[in-house]
This record gives structure tokens, C-alpha cells and sequence, in this order.
């Protein structure tokens, strides 16, 4: 498992479904609807239950890099973050700072709410297609960049190949 301590802070890549995590928080992988969608969305969307959907169409959407903070409903959570990350687009439209926004603003709204623990997937790198490389590096420079105001941060991988790109980054 990829892990970086310092003092008792700690960054976990690991694998699974982010919908079984137990952190305070986890982070929806969303688009700029925040009405659900496919991957992550949907996978989270079903399991919080349509009480989920219901508190999102009160949000208005939310912009690309933005964060907006619902309930957790029937998920083990507190509290979901969504967060629509950028769809890569060849890499000269900003794409880059975008998903770092989208990390950042993750990050800031969890502090506000006194979170603690929270659960990342791999924004982006599904239906929109930003490579998993280039998003594991911006999640470890954010990550980093947050880590000492959270006791744990987990990136959670669904399949071997994420797993294995995020586990590398960390340990570079
Ligand atoms: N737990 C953790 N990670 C998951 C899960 C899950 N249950 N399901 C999918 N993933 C992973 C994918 O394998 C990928 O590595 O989440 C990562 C992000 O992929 P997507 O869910 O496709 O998200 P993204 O690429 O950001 O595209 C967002 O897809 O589902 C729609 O409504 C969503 O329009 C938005 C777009």
C-alpha cells in the first residue's frame, strides 16, 4: 500500500469501492448537473439513496474545479464533497489547473466543515479521460499540500492499474 507519513498524518492509496469507506467524508467524481451521471457518480448516487438527488437539485450545479458538500444519506460517510473534474481535452485548455482546483476546493470545504478523514477517487481519469498519471502527480501535490490538516487522506483506486499508477507517484 502506498503510504506517506508524517508524524501521524497519513496519505493511503488503496483499492475499492469508495462507496464502502468510513471516512468523515468522500469526494464525488460529479459533472456540473450534480444530478448523478455513470462511474463513481452514479455508484455513490445509488448507494446515499434518492434523499441524495433531492438535496443536489437544490445546489443549482456546480462549475468545473468548484466543490459543493452534501449529506452522506445512506452511505457510512458524514458527508459527500462533489466536485466536477475537468474532461481532458489535450491538455492546453487549463485542464490541468482545473482538476488541481477541484482537489484544492475538496480540500478547503473539508477543513471548513472540520473534516478530518476523507476519500478521493481518481478525478477525471474515467468518462473524462485525463491521464492517470499527470492526475495522480496534481493529487499528490495537493494532497501534500492539505496533509497536515487531516489525520488520514485515502485515494481510493477501483482498479489494479489506477492502484498501481497512484502507488508509484507516492513513492516517488
Ligand atoms: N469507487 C471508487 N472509484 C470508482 C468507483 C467506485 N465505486 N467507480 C468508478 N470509479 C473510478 C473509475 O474507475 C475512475 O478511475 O473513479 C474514477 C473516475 O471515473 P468516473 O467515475 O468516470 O469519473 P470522471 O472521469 O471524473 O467522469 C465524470 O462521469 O459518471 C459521470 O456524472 C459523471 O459526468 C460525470 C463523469
Amino acid at each position: 500500500m502506498g503510504i506517506n507519513k508524517i508524524g501521524d498524518k497519513m496519505i493511503k492509496i488503496i483499492k475499492g469501492d469508495i462507496t464502502n469507506q468510513e471516512t468523515q467524508a468522500i469526494v464525488n467524481a460529479a459533472n456540473t448537473t450534480l444530478l448523478g451521471g455513470g462511474g463513481v457518480d452514479g455508484a455513490i448516487h445509488r448507494k446515499a439513496g434518492k434523499e441524495l438527488l433531492e438535496e443536489c437539485k437544490k445546489l443549482n450545479g456546480c462549475k468545473t474545479g468548484e466543490a459543493k458538500i452534501t449529506k452522506g444519506y445512506n452511505l457510512r460517510s458524514e458527508y459527500i464533497i462533489h466536485t466536477p473534474g475537468p474532461v481532458w481535452k489535450g491538455g492546453d485548455k487549463g485542464e490541468s489547473k482545473l482538476l488541481e482546483n477541484s482537489y484544492r476546493n475538496s480540500f478547503k470545504l473539508a477543513k471548513e466543515y472540520n473534516i478530518k478523514t476523507i476519500s478521493f477517487p481518481s478525478i477525471s481519469t474515467g468518462v473524462y479521460r485525463f491521464p492517470k498519471e499527470l492526475a495522480a502527480k496534481i493529487f499528490k501535490k495537493v494532497a501534500l499540500e492539505f496533509q497536515e490538516s487531516f489525520e488520514t487522506i485515502y485515494m481510493v483506486c477501483f482498479d489494479n492499474q489506477t492502484y498501481d499508477i497512484y502507488k508509484r507517484e507516492m513513492e516517488k
